[in-house]
């Protein structure tokens, strides 16, 4: 199993924001976005991780997780996407990365408090997607199962939803989803939808669900950063994160207040 992080995007919603930075690079309270779904896949046991970026900002993500993991076993690579073609394209652009290996997909502004770890050890292949009851499902793409967690409609951003389970952020599928997401057509929209992927596996009927426990937020506007932030400090997310990962941080820290102190 090996993760895919979507950290490219414009960030519209997160203007004047995201005028100058990558939305995924912005704080949620005490670290950069991107760290919450680079734990969700590390606590999973994921030890190989591909990070699709914007060409704007490739360099930033370098830079902050280039050698981050180096010496925990963790190796993490990059990808540029040139424009912002969907979340299916992540597929096709991680082609070789995957070398036909299953993976495990977040975006990169998903931020989750549950553990996938059972999730993607238990995955053995088709598709599996996550499902989280909401107050307000038409606002998302809902999922609709049977008891034995096999999903039986996806709609996208319904008026009427048929279950009150939105779709998060995280996606697991088997090595097929690369020719799947080649054989895409782009939507009126011009992007490479993720809900056509999930519709194929659900018309080979080997799509299935998970429900997630905790928080979730899609920090993706003002609102949802603000309040992101706002439980991470007061729920103390930094004792959710792996030790290593904080570990890790720390040593960042430290060897980046040496660099300062040679260049002064
Ligand atoms: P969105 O939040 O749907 O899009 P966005 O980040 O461009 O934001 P906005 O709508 O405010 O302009 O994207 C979800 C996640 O997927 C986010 O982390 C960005 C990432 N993404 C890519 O990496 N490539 C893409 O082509 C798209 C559409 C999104």
């Amino acid at each position: 199993m090996k993760g895919i992080i979507l950290a490219g995007g414009t960030g519209t919603r997160l203007l004047p924001l995201t005028a100058v930075t990558s939305k995924q690079l912005l704080p949620v309270y005490d670290r950069p976005m991107i760290f919450y779904p680079l734990n969700t896949l590390i606590k999973a046991g994921i030890k190989d991780i591909l990070v699709i970026v914007t060409p704007e900002h490739s360099g930033d993500f370098l830079n902050l997780l280039g050698s981050l993991l180096r010496k925990f076993g963790i190796n993490v690579s990059f990808i540029v996407q040139p424009a912002p073609r969907g979340l299916a394209e992540a597929y096709v652009l991680a082609e070789d990365f995957l070398d036909d290996a299953s993976s495990t997909l977040i975006l990169g502004d998903n931020i989750f408090e549950d553990d996938f770890a059972e999730a993607i050890q238990t995955f053995t292949g088709g598709g599996r997607i996550f499902a989280k009851e909401v107050a307000d499902p038409e606002r998302f793409g809902v999922v609709e199962f049977n008891g034995d967690y096999q999903v039986l409609s996806i709609e996208e951003k319904p008026e009427r939803p048929r279950s009150r389970f939105a779709i998060p952020g995280i996606y697991i599928f088997d090595n097929t989803a690369v020719a799947i997401a080649k054989g895409l057509a782009p939507s009126p929209r011009g992007e490479l939808e993720i809900t056509d992927l999930h519709k194929h596996y659900l018309g080979e009927q080997s799509l299935d669900v998970r429900v997630i426990r905790g928080a979730w937020f899609d920090a993706g506007t003002h609102e949802a950063l603000f309040e992101a932030g706002a439980y991470a400090k007061e729920h103390n997310f930094a004792s959710n994160f792996h030790p290593m990962l904080n570990d890790a941080i720390r040593e960042f820290n430290v060897e980046f207040k040496k660099t300062i102190s040679l260049k002064k």
